[in-house]
């Protein structure tokens, strides 16, 4: 396989492989498709990886734009079968989806601008079957901080660390534990790869997979993980409820 060019390519790769391995390490031996709903899932990026493993996904989006890609998308990809785009948000979820109607959901980037983050979580919990597992992704505080205060806007960087509604991997494992799941594991998204300039990657053979390793290597270590530009958290609705 030629090695993918655009360094961002090594974070979003390694997302994506990582979410398909754990669903992977759920079903062990296991060839069942998941249904799985991708709230906020856009042009349907993730949607299209998820299909061609055979899983079942509904894209909820309020987009009508970002529905008509994903139908274009699906089609040019020929997984019509697998793949819907549904028009709604947050709020509609379990009235489009039903309580305990997905093996999976997935969230990425999308809970920033959902009115109640709680709520929204609230409802992915109920939509969610006993033993059904949550794919979470959120920007973090730590590095929207460092990115603004180095593009030069130091006013805006302040405005970012005391900014009470920006994420960062405990407070978001704390919403994610106190809508009741269980966290199952956490990793940084990019905190090397979304650094290493391009041309790092286009002028040395091999740079991409050694960048990727590093970036497998990094991802749970605490240190690298707080300050990755975004969290993924994968969590489980608790077969029996907690407690
Ligand atoms: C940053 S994009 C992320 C798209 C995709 N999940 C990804 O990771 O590439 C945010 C998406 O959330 C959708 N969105 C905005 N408000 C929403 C809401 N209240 N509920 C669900 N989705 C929403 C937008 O239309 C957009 O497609």
């Amino acid at each position: 396989m030629a090695e993918p060019r655009r360094r961002r390519s090594v974070s979003q790769t390694f997302l994506v492989d990582l979410l398909l391995g754990q669903l992977d390490g759920l079903l062990p031996g296991d060839s069942r498709s998941l249904d799985v709903v991708d709230l906020g899932g856009g042009t349907g990026g993730l949607a299209i990886s998820l299909a061609e493993r055979g899983h079942r996904v509904t894209v909820i989006d309020p987009s009508p734009d970002a529905l008509a890609s994903l139908d274009r998308r699906t089609s040019d990809a020929g997984l019509g079968g697998r793949i819907r785009g549904v028009q709604g948000d947050a709020a509609d979820l379990v009235s489009l989806v039903g309580a305990e109607g997905a093996d999976v959901v997935v969230c990425h980037r999308v809970l920033e601008v959902v009115d109640s983050p709680a709520e929204a979580l609230a409802a992915m919990a109920t939509v969610l079957r006993p033993g059904g597992v949550l794919s979470l992704l959120v920007s973090q505080r730590h590095s929207v901080v460092l990115t603004q205060a180095l593009a030069g806007h130091l006013e805006l960087a302040r405005q970012a660390y005391a900014d009470p509604a920006r994420f960062d991997h405990d407070s978001v494992l704390r919403l994610v534990t106190g809508s009741g799941f269980a966290v199952l594991a956490s990793h940084g998204i990019g905190a090397v790869a979304d650094h290493v300039p391009e041309s790092v990657l286009e002028s040395e053979a091999g740079a991409y997979a050694v960048l990727a390793a590093l970036e497998a290597d990094i991802a749970q270590d605490p240190a690298f993980r707080a300050l990755a530009p975004q969290v993924h958290v994968f969590a489980q609705r608790p077969a029996r409820p907690l407690g």
